[in-house]
């Protein structure tokens, strides 16, 4: 059985847990290919919320193998915290899988990921200062320690030893900070090494099996396309290919692996952090969304941007991933808004624009090029049939649809599991 990718089809928080933990309920391996604990994946069932930030959304699932790929980056500190946090309150996180080949988040990433921002002040990206990018970084430049050398303790020092040379040098000189003990963080990581060991496999090998033995594997996208390291938009991305293409390489797998593409798009569309954002509103209507929408990170708290759905973005988005399928949600955050717009090219001096411009600039400086459609007053919160919703929130989804090109399949009108909706 071809595997599915969920993938976040804006600049993250689309609802891809929500949608991952619905879907895991026939899944069997629920699989994270790429980010680390700079996602923020919210799940909500009966009356508990459960924010995910590095264990795969189907582990609320007690059929589904959680798996954490390769092309993820690990705190190992975070990943003990969360499944400790999960058996306290009854989620049995022992069948998580992560992968030998995973890089590890290590004190100095996140440590510089903080001064380093500091230093861009206006320029700075926003980022969740965790210590992905300088993980990656470290990945990249082949300077990264990965999970499997937590087992082998003396290279393990050994590799810290040559980061740790260069990190204090740019924390002492560069950054004006203390440097770094290597005998505290060697203590502090060859002692969590022995609580993640029992998880640690080639999962690579894990997925290819479970995709022989004909087994249902979901790949939960982090973060979103207009954050993805290459199709984003760069430099206010994250450091790792959140876009569909990421899957083989985050685990370990060839395309022809992979059958079914969902992108996860909002009904509106935020962003947190710096960087470009045509249908980016200022004013109450703006407002509006983050209030009803509940719009604060779920791993910073950070007061998301809010705007119009942006068809340009989201027909780019559709191609860049091969989406087969949309997920559309936060329907019901739009309910009470008497008009609703839509984004259906941008206009910048003489030029106007109905793909993904190839010059970033022209996201700065642009205005959305909008169309109207009613709006509807009725809460639609507790609707779990298409044809029960108002004929205007039906007009708007099928006007979407039309824009963009792929299929809305699936409907959520509520954060809770079953607040979903097949179309
Ligand atoms: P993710 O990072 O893509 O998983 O999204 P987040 O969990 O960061 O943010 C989405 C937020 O919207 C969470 O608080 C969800 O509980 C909530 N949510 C998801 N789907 C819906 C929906 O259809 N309606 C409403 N009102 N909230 C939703
Ligand atoms: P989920 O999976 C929204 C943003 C940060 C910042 C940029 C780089 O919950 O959708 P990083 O810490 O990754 O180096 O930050 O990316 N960002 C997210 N925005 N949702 C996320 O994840 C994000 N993960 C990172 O705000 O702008
Ligand atoms: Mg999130």
């Amino acid at each position: 059985m071809p595997a599915t990718v969920v993938v976040g089809a804006q600049w993250g928080d689309e609802g891809k847990g929500k949608i991952t933990d619905h879907m895991a309920e026939s899944a069997d391996f629920v699989v994270r290919y790429q980010g680390g604990n700079n996602a923020g994946h919210t799940i909500v069932v009966g009356d508990e919320r459960f924010a995910l930030t590095l264990i795969p959304s189907g582990v609320l699932n007690p059929t589904v193998t959680p798996v954490i790929g390769n092309g993820c980056v690990i705190d190992p500190a975070v990943l003990i915290t969360e499944m400790e946090t999960l058996r306290s309150r009854g989620i049995d996180p022992d069948g998580v899988r992560i992968s030998n080949n995973a890089h590890l988040i290590m004190p100095y990433h996140r440590k510089l990921d903080a001064v380093m921002e500091r230093y861009l002040g206006r320029q700075q990206i926003g980022t969740t200062k965790r210590g992905i990018g300088p993980a990656y970084t470290d990945k990249f430049s082949r300077q990264g320690i990965r999970v499997q050398d937590l087992f082998d303790p003396k290279i393990f020092r050994e590799k810290l030893e040559v980061a740790l040379r260069e990190k204090n040098l740019l924390l002492t000189k560069a950054y004006n900070q203390l440097p770094m003990e290597i005998g505290t963080i060697a203590d502090e990581y060859l002692d969590m090494a022995e609580h993640i060991k029992p998880h640690v496999t080639d999962t690579s090998q894990l997925v290819w099996n479970a995709l022989r033995d004909d087994k249902y594997v979901l790949f939960e996208g982090a973060q979103g396309t207009l954050l993805d390291i290459d199709h984003g938009t760069y430099p206010f991305v994250t450091s790792s290919s959140p876009t569909a293409g990421g899957v083989c390489a985050g685990i370990g797998i060839g395309p022809m692996e992979v059958g079914r593409v969902v992108g996860v798009a909002k009904a509106y569309i935020s962003r947190v952090g710096s960087g470009p954002f045509p249908t980016e509103l200022d004013d109450e209507v703006g407002e509006r969304m983050v209030e009803k929408g509940g719009e604060f990170g779920t791993v910073t708290g950070r007061r998301r941007r809010c705007g119009w759905l942006d068809t340009v973005a989201l027909r780019y988005a559709v191609r860049i991933n091969g989406i087969s399928e949309i997920a559309f949600t936060k329907i019901d955050v739009l309910s009470s808004f008497p008009t609703l717009k839509v984004a259906v090219g941008y206009r910048s001096g003489d030029e106007t624009y109905d793909e993904f411009p190839r010059q970033q600039r022209v996201l700065y400086d642009c205005e959305p090029v909008y169309e109207e459609v009613e709006g509807w007053s009725e809460d639609i919160s507790g609707i779990r049939e298409y044809d029960d919703l108002p004929p205007q929130a039906r007009n708007y989804i099928e006007f979407v649809e039309k824009l963009v090109g792929v299929p809305i399949a699936t409907v959520s009108v509520g954060p809770a599991r079953s607040a979903t909706i097949a179309k």
